[in-house]
């Protein structure tokens, strides 16, 4: 009789263990859907400008060191395209599409992000040199893909 009942716990102890594989495994295929490519955030590219912080993009303190950059990418162009940083301080750059996967380079540094509807992608630099810094778009997106450029000057 004692030999059922541990039968018993064991058959339970192997559904839950199977219920509990099952759901880890849905839970991550969930959390992967939304993070395709690992901590990024979603949002609707139809609702870019109401979204923080694309309802006000441009640059924003966030603290003594640290800024946030937030820029809409779009055929064909980036807006703001024209923006100003300090030198030696950690820039956040936050930068969405609005339309097709474009990408966000700034030429002589490692920023150079895959910008794709849906997401939000995040990069943090330190420029290290006052200066004019070349924004590229890499990423085929049309006709206009070689116009695509905006300017960021870096200051003390
Ligand atoms: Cu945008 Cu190429």
């Amino acid at each position: 009789m004692h030999f059922h009942r541990y039968e018993k716990i064991w058959l339970g102890f192997g559904i839950f263990s199977l219920v509990l594989f099952l759901s880890i495994v849905g839970v991550s295929a969930f959390g992967f859907n939304h993070h395709p490519t690992g901590g990024l955030d979603t949002i609707d590219p139809e609702k870019v400008e109401e979204t923080p912080p694309f309802d006000q993009p441009g640059v924003k303190r966030l603290d003594e060191n640290t800024y946030e950059v937030a820029i809409i990418a779009e055929a064909f162009g980036y807006s703001p395209n024209n923006i100003e940083v300090p030198v030696g301080k950690e820039i956040i750059f936050r930068v969405t599409s609005k339309d097709v996967t474009h990408s966000f380079s700034i030429i002589n540094t490692n920023v150079n992000m895959m910008v794709v509807p849906g997401q939000i992608s995040e990069k943090s630099y330190t420029f290290k040199k006052t200066g004019d810094f070349l924004i590229l778009c890499n990423e085929y997106c049309g006709t206009g893909h070689h116009y695509m450029q905006a300017e960021i000057k870096v200051v003390e």
